[in-house]
């Protein structure tokens, strides 16, 4: 039996709430991941519940992934509450206390204390006084905090961020999430890694020529502008979620699944990566940006970033690691494509792989559909010794266990609520990449532009020859 909750959710009428969280808390309780739970909104707007509540149907309804279904929301929509963050910690704590007694007899029933999940999903500066108020309201006990990206800019105020953090939490209390950690194919990589023989001893330099983590978005700024003017793709993305999942593909193996061993690897690759340099990154801003509301004239934000990661350790020392993200491009893709080296010489007569695109790869595809798909040369039919590309896939959405996926949040906030860390990032880690992104935040390489619907400036094929981007497919 899963433990009582209260969910709090700070920011429960913003966007990602709307998007994910809302439809999310509703789908977990659905799959029977959620019984005994309350759900209590809380933002600066002054609604009451019954504007809560419709606001949660409207969102479950437009994004629960075709999960909504009358009779079951009417059972989650009387877990539901709202208490407005300006009512003050008082209130907040009477929220609490009074979805706490509705569950006392489950917990007393189930043996169980009854936990608190508190949902950050607030602006780095709302969250600090969000941990105050909870401190104010005695809300720091059986309590467990997620907090959202970004943390912190740069070193100096990730540390500061962290520090508050800790005034209040301790650190086995705070689940920083980036969800991309939450989506199956990143998990693939470890279970792909280290579940099969066959794969671990070719996982180094010896057999990989490069690795490509690329994830181009058509999207815009979707409203955000604000946001991203004073973010940009760097901190949006790379500092956070593309670097997480070359953690996954670059570490070594942890001497168990558990937290603190996978943590521990990520943390070292993080510390073996050379400090990246602006000669290894191109920046780009979209043509039509500078134009927009809310962006300076001369903003000199990066809507596209492409960089070279070097890992200075004995299994990728060589081996360059490739990282492209941007808005507004020709093509919405997340795939990992690890490039594998050529054959010592070809036995193939010259040209029969004209058109074909280099060495063989092994991609993880990280859609919500997730793929991973081997591609390689095989021998075309018929006359003559001509090769062609052939691949191999595996759908996760095709298997006879699809009907089990989690959304990347539906996973993680599960995750959290059993204490479960493995997918979650750490302060060290945060801080180790801030560290290592000093030369590039110091002397960043000036903004290019590029036309919306390409795929960025063309300076990125300088950075990765003589390789070549493996998008577009
Ligand atoms: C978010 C970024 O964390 O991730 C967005 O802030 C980005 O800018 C989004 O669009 C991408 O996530 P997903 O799951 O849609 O690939």
């Amino acid at each position: 039996m899963e433990q009582p909750h209260v969910v709090v959710l700070f920011g429960a009428t913003g966007d990602l709430a709307k998007r994910k969280l809302l439809p999310g808390l509703y789908r977990l309780r659905r799959a029977g991941l959620l019984t005994d739970a309350r759900v209590i909104g809380t933002s600066l707007e002054e609604i009451d519940t019954e504007a809560f509540v419709d606001l949660a149907r409207e969102a479950c309804v437009e994004h629960g992934r075709g999960a909504y279904d009358e009779e079951k929301w009417a059972l989650f929509a009387t877990t539901l509450s709202y208490v407005s963050q300006a009512a003050g910690p008082a209130a907040l704590a009477d929220a609490v206390a009074e979805a706490e007694s509705v569950l006392a007899d489950a917990a007393q029933a189930a043996g169980k204390e009854i936990q608190r999940l508190h949902y950050l999903s607030v602006p780095p500066k709302a969250a600090l006084d969000v941990l105050h108020q909870l401190d104010e309201a005695g809300l720091v006990e059986r309590s467990r905090i997620v907090m959202e990206k970004p943390f912190g800019t740069d070193l100096e105020s990730a540390k500061k961020l962290n520090h508050r953090v800790h005034e209040v939490f301790g650190e086995e209390q705070v689940f920083r999430i980036d969800h991309f950690l939450g989506k199956e194919a990143a998990q693939n990589i470890l279970a792909f890694r280290f579940a099969n023989g066959l794969f671990e001893p070719i996982w180094n330099r010896n057999f990989i020529d490069h690795v490509q983590i690329d994830v181009p978005e058509t999207l815009g700024l979707e409203g955000r502008t604000a946001f991203y003017e004073s973010t940009g793709a760097f901190r949006d993305m790379v500092v956070t979620h593309l670097m997480q999942v070359l953690a996954f593909m670059a570490m070594e193996p942890p001497t168990s699944l558990a937290p603190g061993p996978i943590s521990d690897e990520k943390l070292k690759v993080f510390r073996s990566m050379k400090p990246l340099q602006p000669k290894d990154a191109v920046r780009g801003q979209y043509t039509g940006y500078r134009g927009k509301e809310q962006v300076a004239d001369d903003s000199d934000t990066e809507t596209f970033v492409a960089l070279k990661v070097e890992i200075d350790n004995w299994r990728w020392a060589g081996v360059p690691f490739f990282l492209r993200t941007g808005k507004k491009l020709a093509e919405g893709a997340r795939i990992i494509s690890i490039a594998f080296k050529e054959p010592p010489l070809s036995m193939f007569p010259q040209g029969s792989n004209v058109g074909m695109q280099g060495p063989d790869h092994l991609t993880f595809d990280l859609a919500d559909q997730s793929k991973m798909s081997l591609s390689f040369y095989g021998k075309r039919p018929g006359p003559g010794f001509k090769l062609e590309k052939l691949s191999m896939q595996f759908a996760t959405h095709e298997t006879p266990s699809a009907g089990l996926v989690l959304e990347a949040y539906e996973r993680l906030i599960h995750d959290a609520m059993r204490g479960d860390h493995t997918l979650f990032t750490t302060a060290a880690g945060i801080e180790t990449l801030w560290e290592k992104a000093i030369p590039l935040l110091t002397d960043p390489p000036p903004v290019r532009s590029y036309a919306p619907g390409s795929w960025g400036p063309n300076a990125i094929h300088q950075l990765v020859a003589p390789h070549a981007w493996r998008l577009p497919f």
